[in-house]
């Protein structure tokens, strides 16, 4: 994972497995404000449930091109019925549209003060293109958290969860490890739980594969650009505000 030109600091805890650091992750010394950090992992692994703990914590934008196609389906627009063709069936959505609409994403005010991109990128291209775009308004990525899970994990995480309907909230349960304390109310808001359309077997299967072949590959390229801290994980590791409390300590300290 480490490679030998970055000195990596590696450290074992009885939760997490395994957590790298890389050297040049030296942009979080500019504090908590600001910080653009890129979610990495496979479906399920974790990267929304994550990403909110990380946005109450440094009170930055939650970026997360997924939920932001789901509105679009909900809305009906003819570009949200493209988009439904491709994600009901465990696709990526084509480069070209993705990119245009984070570009779009990035100029919005409330991302001015740092961001969290959660499923964003997923192809080499993606991951170019958000250089360029960050390029243009002299931004950066300043890590790429990267969350490993067995592929067996996978199918029960996705197919037990169940997200509340109010976007405002959008907290995420889980029917066997992160049960919501009413069956099918969100213990937060009260709004009703849903589950996700691409949340069944046969669509997981297909994600996990299109996740491999095309997703997994720019976990190299984010190493290569001396960002990429890795966190191994298993399925029944609760992440909490407290551990993220600890990553970003840690971060700190050993840059
Ligand atoms: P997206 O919505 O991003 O889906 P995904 O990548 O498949 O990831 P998920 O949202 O399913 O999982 P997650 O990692 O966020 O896990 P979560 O925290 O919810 O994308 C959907 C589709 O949109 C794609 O398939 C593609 O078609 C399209 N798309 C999106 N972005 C694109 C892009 N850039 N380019 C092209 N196409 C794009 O957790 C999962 C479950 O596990 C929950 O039940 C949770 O409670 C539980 N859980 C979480 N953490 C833990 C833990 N530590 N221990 C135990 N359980 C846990
Ligand atoms: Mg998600």
């Amino acid at each position: 994972m480490c490679s030998a030109q970055n000195v990596c600091l590696c450290f074992f805890k009885n939760t997490y497995r395994n957590v790298c650091f890389l050297k040049n992750i030296n942009s979080i010394n500019k504090g908590v404000k600001n910080l653009i950090i890129v979610m990495l992992g496979a479906p399920g692994s974790g990267k929304g449930t994550v990403a909110k703990l990380l946005t109450d914590t440094l009170n930055i934008e939650h970026i997360s091109t997924g939920d932001m196609f789901r509105e679009e389906i909900k809305s009906g627009s003819k570009l949200g019925k493209e988009l439904e063709n491709y994600m009901s069936d465990g696709k990526l959505v084509p480069d070209d549209v993705v990119i245009k609409i984070l570009d779009e994403r990035l100029s919005r005010p409330t991302a001015q003060n740092g961001v969290v991109l959660d499923g964003f990128p997923r192809t080499k291209i993606q991951a170019e293109h958000l250089k360029q775009l960050l390029e243009k308004r002299n931004k950066k990525v300043d890590v790429a958290i990267q969350l490993n899970i067995p592929d067996e994990d996978i199918i029960y995480r996705t197919v037990k969860r169940r997200i509340c309907s109010n976007k405002d909230c959008g907290a995420i349960y889980n029917l066997e490890f992160n049960k919501p304390k009413q069956d099918g109310i969100c213990d937060v808001c009260g709004s009703e739980l849903y589950r996700r359309e691409d949340d069944n077997e046969e669509t997981v299967k297909r994600r996990i594969d299109t996740y491999h072949k095309r997703s997994e590959p720019i976990i190299k390229y984010f190493e290569e650009e001396g960002i990429l801290y890795t966190v191994d994980l298993r399925a029944q590791d609760q992440v909490t505000k407290q551990d993220i409390d600890k990553w970003l300590k840690d971060i700190n300290k050993k840059i």
